[in-house]
């Protein structure tokens, strides 16, 4: 890991490291789905950020998939998390993404989705691969805006599912 003794903190974002997330995300471009700054924006109070000293050295962040009429079936997707590769290995992601989710769980969905190209890295935090057509609500509102691959059902990305602490 990077060096010396100042602590990583991991908390919410506020407006002043918006542009800290996009250069992050967009460093990342290979693994990320891209965002403009107006994005980051508009959706700051749900982003989690890891900062030492001044500089934003991770993040990541949710959004809320609604189930009209079926609130008790509704799942959060875990967006946007990566770390600067001098911090990772480290914890640094594992803080952030189980910060999300204690953040996103005030709102009491049945389970956490994500689609990923880092699936051990979500599998360490629990999550198990799931067929694609099970996050089909993903696939028309993210994956439909897709620059990189014509096909969500052949692009590499995988689908994982972590339920919520005490749903089955
Ligand atoms: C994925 C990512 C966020 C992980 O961050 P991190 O801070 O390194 O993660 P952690 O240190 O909390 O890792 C926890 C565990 O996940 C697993 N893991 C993490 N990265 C891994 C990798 N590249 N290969 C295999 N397992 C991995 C390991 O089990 C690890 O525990 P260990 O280090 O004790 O073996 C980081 O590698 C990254 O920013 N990648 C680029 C962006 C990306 O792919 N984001 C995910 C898509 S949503």
């Amino acid at each position: 890991m990077a060096g010396g003794k100042r602590v990583i903190a991991v908390r919410p974002a506020t407006l002043k490291d918006a542009e800290s997330i996009f250069a992050l995300i967009h460093l990342n471009r290979d693994m990320l789905v891209q965002r403009s700054l107006g994005n980051i924006v508009e959706n700051i109070d749900r982003f989690t950020v890891a900062s030492r000293g001044g500089d934003v050295i991770g993040c990541a962040t949710y959004q809320i998939h609604p189930e009209i009429g079926k609130s008790d079936v509704a799942s959060v997707e875990i967006q946007s998390v990566a770390v600067r590769r001098p911090y990772r290995r480290s914890g640094v992601g594992t803080r952030l993404v189980e910060a999300v989710i204690s953040r996103a769980s005030a709102a009491e969905p049945a389970e956490f989705v994500v689609l990923t190209f880092a699936p051990e890295f979500f599998a360490a935090l629990g999550f198990s691969e799931i067929p694609k057509t099970k996050v089909m609500h993903k696939l028309y509102t993210g994956c439909i805006n897709c620059t990189r691959h014509r096909d969500p059902f052949t692009c590499p990305e995988i689908a994982m599912v972590r339920k919520s602490a005490g749903r089955r």
